[in-house]
């Protein structure tokens, strides 16, 4: 391989704009093509980066002159493109969710195993400097007993966010609404901070949005440490609000509002400066979010490939969120507790 990772980004839409400028700012990584199927926005990509535009993921795979691909297509196309692209031996970033189906990420794991090549799951928002230091601090032993975690994400889309495209919003290539699109987040957020969820009980419905898929969902769940959490997705109240995270313990608290800490009850210190004045937040705008996780991901993703190591958020981590977020689907359509 040469010494940079040469990349092509599969999907040219609005998350591949966030990929291809993240990595033009990562000294490991080239972007050499792109595969996108719309014709007037593959070649306004391909100039955009000064790229190759490919005419079929075909020949892209079977170009030598790409080391791995980044895969930002709709939610349905993720875990076939991925496979197809490990069979042709490269390596895989993937936007989130990794799958729609628990078996299609449990194939990923296992070829990802097989072959030795390296898969990245976008989990962006727990690399925020305010996630990282509430988990140092659960580590730290800083909370005592933690006895609950609550985290509602009730965002905002407008119809002409879902009108806007064939697949939001669909069972086949979103895989789910509030919850497997937006929610995820909140759901990695929580298992990387909580640990491994035991159960969940959930209830779902489609209130206002024209969609086949859930516009508001609400989840009970059981941590394997023990603790209590709910957690809330919903795209539909106006004008949507910040991520809202509580974790609490019996020995110390914390509230955070999307990646910025409000109240901080824990016996160690924190420096309130350390936080961005204006954090970007996608309550109500997808597109409002920060390029800077997406680069730490896609840093340690080409680290990873130069030095053979694991990814930080590989298959096994990234496949996680999609079990419990199937296990509440389950749950709100069987109105049965499940086991994750
Ligand atoms: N990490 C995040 O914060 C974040 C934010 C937004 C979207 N996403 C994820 O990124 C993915 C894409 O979302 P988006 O908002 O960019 O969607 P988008 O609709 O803007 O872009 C998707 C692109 O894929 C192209 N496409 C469709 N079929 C294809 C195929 N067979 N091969 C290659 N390209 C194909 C479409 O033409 C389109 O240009 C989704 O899975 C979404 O969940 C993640």
């Amino acid at each position: 391989m040469s010494k940079k990772v040469r990349f092509a980004i599969i999907g040219g839409g609005m998350i591949a704009d966030f990929h291809a400028r993240a990595m033009a700012e990562i000294s490991d990584i080239e972007l050499v093509g792109v595969y996108e199927p719309a014709a007037k926005q593959a070649e306004k990509f391909s100039e955009k980066f000064s790229i190759q535009a490919f005419e079929s993921y075909d020949k892209l795979l079977e170009s030598e002159n790409i080391d791995a691909v980044s895969i930002c297509t709709p939610s349905g196309l993720h875990a076939s493109q991925a496979i197809l692209a490990m069979q042709h031996g490269k390596h895989v970033v993937m936007e989130k969710p990794m799958a729609i189906t628990s078996e299609d990420a449990r194939m990923i794991v296992d070829l990802s195993r097989q072959t030795g090549l390296k898969v990245c799951v976008i989990s962006q928002f727990r690399f925020s400097p305010a996630i990282q230091r509430v988990k140092q601090e659960i580590e730290k032993g800083s909370f005592g007993k933690v006895v609950t975690a609550s985290l509602a994400m009730n965002y905002y889309r407008t119809e002409e966010y879902y009108n806007s495209s064939d697949w939001k919003g669909t069972w086949a290539m979103d895989g789910g609404g509030a919850l497997m699109n937006q929610g995820i987040h909140g759901v990695d957020i929580l298992q990387y901070l909580m640990g491994r969820v035991s159960w969940v009980m959930a209830s779902m419905d489609t209130m206002t949005r024209p969609i086949e898929t859930e516009d508001m969902v609400v989840a009970i769940m059981k941590f394997q440490n023990g603790a209590l959490g709910t957690l809330q997705a919903s795209t539909t109240c106006w004008p949507g609000y910040q991520r809202r995270t509580e974790i609490c313990g019996d020995k110390g608290s914390i509230v955070l509002e999307e990646d910025r800490i409000l109240k901080w009850d824990l016996p160690t210190a924190y420096e309130e400066s350390n936080q961005a004045e204006k954090a970007l937040h996608a309550t109500s705008d997808p597109k409002n979010i920060s390029m800077e996780n997406h680069k730490v991901q896609l840093e340690d993703m080409a680290r990873a490939i130069l030095l053979d190591k694991t990814p930080i958020v590989d298959a096994v981590e990234g496949k996680k969120s999609v079990d419990i977020i199937l296990s509440i689907y389950k749950s709100a359509r069987t109105g049965q507790k499940v086991d994750v």
